[in-house]
C-alpha cells in the first residue's frame, strides 16, 4: 500500500538529520529512509553536475526501496537539482528554502544575516527569494565555505566552531536575526546562542516538516501502521553508517521534546 511506504530524506551528509529528527517527532507512525551523498560532500562548492547526478542516484535508491515522498533536506541540492528529480517521480518532493521571509517579518531592527553555502547564495532560487524580501530589511549574505565541513567532522560545539562563527560575524554586532540557510548549521545553534544571546536564530527545517505533514495528509498518504524505523543509505556507506549511529541519541532527544 502506498501509504505504508517510507519517507525519503536526502542530504550531502549529516545536515539533513536535523530535518529527519523533526519529521520523526511530528510523524511517529512513519518509517524513513535517509540517504547521504557522502562521496560527493561537501556540496557547497561542488560542481552542479555532480550534485544533480548525486541527487538523481539517491532518489533512485530511495524509490527502489519504497518511498512515497522525498524531502531534499539540503538547501544547496534544492537550489541546484530538485527540479531534475521532480521530472522523474510523481510523488511529493519537498525542498528547503532559507527562511528569509519569516525572518524579515519578525526582525526588530530589520537587520538579518543569511548564512548558507556559496552555491546556495549564488543560485537563481535564492536571488528570486532575495528580490522578494530586499525592500523589507537590511539583508546581509554570509557565505560560509568550510562551515558544513566542520559540522560534518563533529566540530559544531567546540572552539573551532566558535572561532569560525566569531570570524563570520565580526563587525556585525548590530545583527538581530540570523537565518540558517544550510541544514548542517542547525547543529551550531547552541554555540551561536551562547556567543550571541541577543540574536534570533531562524531556520527553514520546521516549515518544511509542516509542509510535509500537510501534503501527506492532503494526499491521504499518512501511515497509521509504521513505527519510526530508519534505514540509512550512503554513496560512501563505510564512512557514513558509523557516523549516523552517533546521531541516534540526538534523534531520540528531538522526538521526546
Ligand atoms: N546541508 C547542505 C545544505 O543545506 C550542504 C552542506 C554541504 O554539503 O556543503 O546546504
Amino acid at each position: 500500500m502506498e501509504k505504508n511506504k517510507a519517507i525519503g530524506v536526502f542530504d550531502s551528509g549529516v545536515g539533513g538529520i536535523s530535518v529527519l529528527a523533526r519529521a520523526a517527532q511530528c510523524l511517529p507512525h512513519e518509517n524513513f529512509i535517509y540517504y547521504a551523498d557522502t562521496a560527493n560532500f561537501p556540496y557547497g562548492d561542488q560542481n552542479p553536475k555532480i550534485i544533480k547526478a548525486g541527487l538523481i542516484k539517491a532518489a533512485q535508491t530511495m524509490a527502489e526501496n519504497g518511498v512515497k515522498a522525498i524531502v531534499v533536506a539540503c538547501n544547496t541540492a534544492t537550489s541546484v537539482a530538485i527540479e531534475d528529480i521532480r521530472e522523474i517521480y510523481n510523488f511529493p518532493i519537498l525542498g528547503m528554502e532559507p527562511a528569509l521571509k519569516p525572518a524579515v517579518e519578525k526582525s526588530a531592527n530589520k537587520t538579518v544575516a543569511v548564512i548558507a553555502t556559496t552555491l546556495t547564495l549564488r543560485e537563481s532560487k535564492f536571488r528570486h527569494l532575495l528580490a522578494q524580501c530586499e525592500d523589507k530589511g537590511n539583508i546581509i549574505n554570509l557565505p560560509a565555505p568550510g562551515l558544513a565541513d566542520l559540522v560534518e567532522g563533529g566540530h559544531y560545539n567546540d572552539d573551532m566552531a566558535a572561532a569560525y562563527i566569531d570570524n563570520l560575524f565580526a563587525g556585525l554586532e548590530h545583527l538581530d536575526s540570523v537565518v540558517l540557510g544550510c541544514t548542517h548549521y542547525l547543529f551550531l545553534e547552541p554555540i551561536i546562542k551562547k556567543h550571541y544571546p541577543n540574536v534570533e536564530i531562524i531556520d527553514g527545517g520546521s516549515g518544511t516538516v509542516r509542509n510535509l505533514c500537510r501534503i501527506l495528509q492532503g494526499e491521504d498518504l499518512l501511515s497509521l501502521e509504521n513505527n519510526g524505523e530508519i534505514k540509512v543509505f550512503s554513496s560512501k556507506p563505510e564512512l557514513f553508517i558509523p557516523q549516523f549511529q552517533g546521531y541516534y541519541d540526538y534523534i531520540q532527544k528531538v522526538i521526546s521534546e
